[in-house]
């Protein structure tokens, strides 16, 4: 997006890198690797030399086997892989979830075969299953007019409902067969659409920010972005720009402040859903409250059809990238969010109890707990600030303010302005990544100044936090240090990436990183692996040309990968007609589409 909507004047820390920081040093010594070796619930308060820091905190022991064969950036139609793996196709768009193979055509295509179908914009996804069938989940987080209709707006409801159709998320029942993997013939094949029926829970379940004066009920998901999976086995789908599906057909409507600080505007992304749609028309009084009802963290049971997706209040609203869920101390459930805006948070949760004791009283432990925004400090140490009328600066709020219009209340707490964080993983080993994806505002004219979380002013590339967070998670202080800032030049490692999104840390110390965005010199995004102990990169995936990769999902033994490639060629068939064979302008409309990814010698993806 163009804009942001944080206009608060939460302090930002005085650079204590600036341009004098070597590269060689961000990139291997830990730019502000003040990281304190970490003595529980509160930080120490002594700085450690340098040199006893990082190394005891963060990082694997020793390192993980990466031992494909780099590969270089790309900028082709289709996609590459290292000479070490093996690549398919599976679930692109429109294809029937009723395990026959086929697809609705492009031509014709409807809003009820759109809701028997693989959606668009393949995002976030988990899979639940062994290594030769199981659930799919696989988030739809949007689907331009021009993609989908083939024209630059859609000028009837039919129209919209396709749209609409497209955006949400899939339950796939997928198997491997001798031909590889495929969608399965399943009850539990699903879609959950921007139309289907949700339900809200926890405690702004009641608020009267979430009715509206039509008294609708509550319906569907939209941007579903990056996700989460508990332990228990469901599925959670994060919706994250909802603001652009809205618009007013009244040229006297204003934004709230409300709306202003979650970007809201009289023409939204250019959708124009509001004209035909009148859930989408700000300026609709019987729907004054439509938008509060998006921007939540959504769980649903892939395993139960019938069930109906509940938006979980307690873990606040916000443009959720995603939901990184971890198992903090005496079973406590901590989930890790990212807010994905210029200038916006970085969020945690925390259960009540023990999550098994909340299921056995009937009480879901996303129901009750703590919600938490971070500030991250210049000396590598960081405080959780409570999101609660316990809070001073909070004081005269009601829980379901302060849940709906979360942004509001974490500008109130004196949160620390980020650079768009995106997806959030935590490791075996406690270490927590955030990817933070790009702000070419940071540091410019009237904005935050570059400071020590985000150290770069018009910061192209973007760069990746991690932090360990204090009490086995549940704690309200962490350390953190930043692991690497994407760039555009080669070095012995051969990184060379921007716009780190999607982020996925695996047992053994690597570290998967994503990119949608601004690559050097235009190049395709990729998907590149990391060792935690070393910060070297390496290349194993590059996408297609106008396509972005992201969603990172693996079955038990890892030798499987799931990925991403979403708005191939930007929907446009004549830069690509990924998956089909490239064959210029009169060839077929590209379809995001999951990528199988396994290593030939049957090995460990990322080995
Ligand atoms: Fe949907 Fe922030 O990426
Ligand atoms: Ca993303
Ligand atoms: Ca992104
Ligand atoms: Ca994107």
């Amino acid at each position: 997006m163009e804009d942001f909507s944080n206009h608060s004047n939460n302090e930002t820390f005085e650079s204590i890198l600036n341009a004098h920081i070597s590269r060689r040093q961000a990139l291997v010594g830990g730019v502000a690797s003040a990281a304190l070796l970490f003595v529980g619930a509160n930080a120490a308060s002594a700085q450690p030399s340098r040199s006893s820091l990082a190394r005891s905190v963060f990082g694997a022991r020793k390192s993980p086997k990466i031992g494909f064969s780099s590969i270089p950036l790309q900028s082709g139609p289709m996609p590459t892989i290292a000479q070490e793996y093996a690549m398919s196709v599976l679930a692109p768009w429109r294809e029937k979830l009723d395990g026959s193979g086929t697809s609705f055509e492009y031509v014709g295509f409807t809003a009820a075969q759109q809701e028997q179908s693989v959606g668009i914009g393949h995002d976030g996804m988990w899979y639940f299953g062994s290594d030769s069938k199981g659930l799919l989940c696989v988030n739809h987080e949007y689907g331009t007019a021009p993609h989908m209709l083939g024209k630059s707006v859609p000028t009837n409801l039919d129209e919209v409902r396709l749209m609409q159709a497209g955006h949400g998320m899939s339950v796939i029942a997928i198997e491997k067969s001798a031909k590889g993997w495929k969608i399965a013939k399943s009850k539990k094949n699903r879609r959950i659409t921007a139309n289907t029926p949700a339900t809200f829970s926890g405690p702004a379940a009641s608020s009267a920010l979430l009715v509206n004066p039509a008294n609708n009920p509550v319906l569907g998901t939209l941007n579903n972005c990056a996700n989460g999976y508990t332990p228990w086995g469901t599925y959670l789908t994060c919706e994250e720009n909802f603001n652009g599906y809205f618009g007013a057909t009244s040229s006297s409507w204003r934004a709230s402040t409300s709306q202003a600080r979650y970007g809201v505007t009289a023409t939204g992304f250019g959708y124009d859903w509001h004209k035909y749609d009148p859930r989408f028309d700000l300026s609709n009084a019987a729907y004054a409250n439509e938008i509060n009802r998006f921007g939540w963290v959504v769980e649903v049971d892939p395993n139960k059809p019938g069930s109906t997706p509940v938006k979980r209040t307690a873990l606040g609203r916000v443009k959720h990238e995603g939901a990184d869920v971890v198992e903090g101390k005496n079973g406590r459930i901590v989930v890790y969010m990212g807010d994905d805006e210029r200038f916006d948070y970085i969020y945690k949760f925390v259960s009540r109890d023990n999550w098994k004791k909340m299921r056995s009283r009937g009480v879901s432990p996303l129901d009750e707990g703590t919600l938490y925004v971070a500030k991250l400090n210049a000396d590598g140490t960081g405080q959780w600030l409570e999101l609660s009328t316990a809070n001073p600066a909070l004081a005269t709020w009601t829980i379901d303010r302060i849940l709906v219009e979360t942004r509001l209340a974490a500008d109130l707490a004196g949160a620390t302005k980020m650079d768009r964080p995106e997806w959030i993983s935590t490791n075996k080993a406690g270490e927590t990544y955030v990817t933070l994806t790009n702000n070419t505002r940071r540091g410019t004219s009237g904005q935050a100044p570059a400071d020590a979380a985000n150290p770069r002013a018009v910061n192209t590339y973007g760069h990746i936090i991690r932090f360990r967070d204090g009490d086995k998670h549940i704690g309200t202080s962490f350390v953190w240090e930043i692991f690497a800032l994407a760039d555009n030049v080669f070095d012995e490692s051969g990184q060379m990436f921007g716009s780190p999104d999607g982020i996925w840390a695996d047992e053994d110390g690597r570290v998967f990183v994503q990119t949608d965005g601004e690559q050097p010199d235009r190049h395709n995004d990729q998907m590149l692996v990391a060792d935690s102990k070393t910060r070297e990169f390496k290349r194993l995936f590059t996408g297609v040309v106008g396509g972005e990769v992201t969603g990172v999902a693996v079955t038990p033994s890892r030798k499987t990968m799931f990925i991403n490639i979403q708005h191939p060629g930007d929907g446009d068939n004549t830069r690509t007609n990924f998956p089909a064979k490239f064959t210029g302008a009169a060839g077929p409309v590209p379809r995001d589409s999951i990528v199988v990814i396994s290593r030939k010698n049957g090995g460990i993806v990322g080995t």
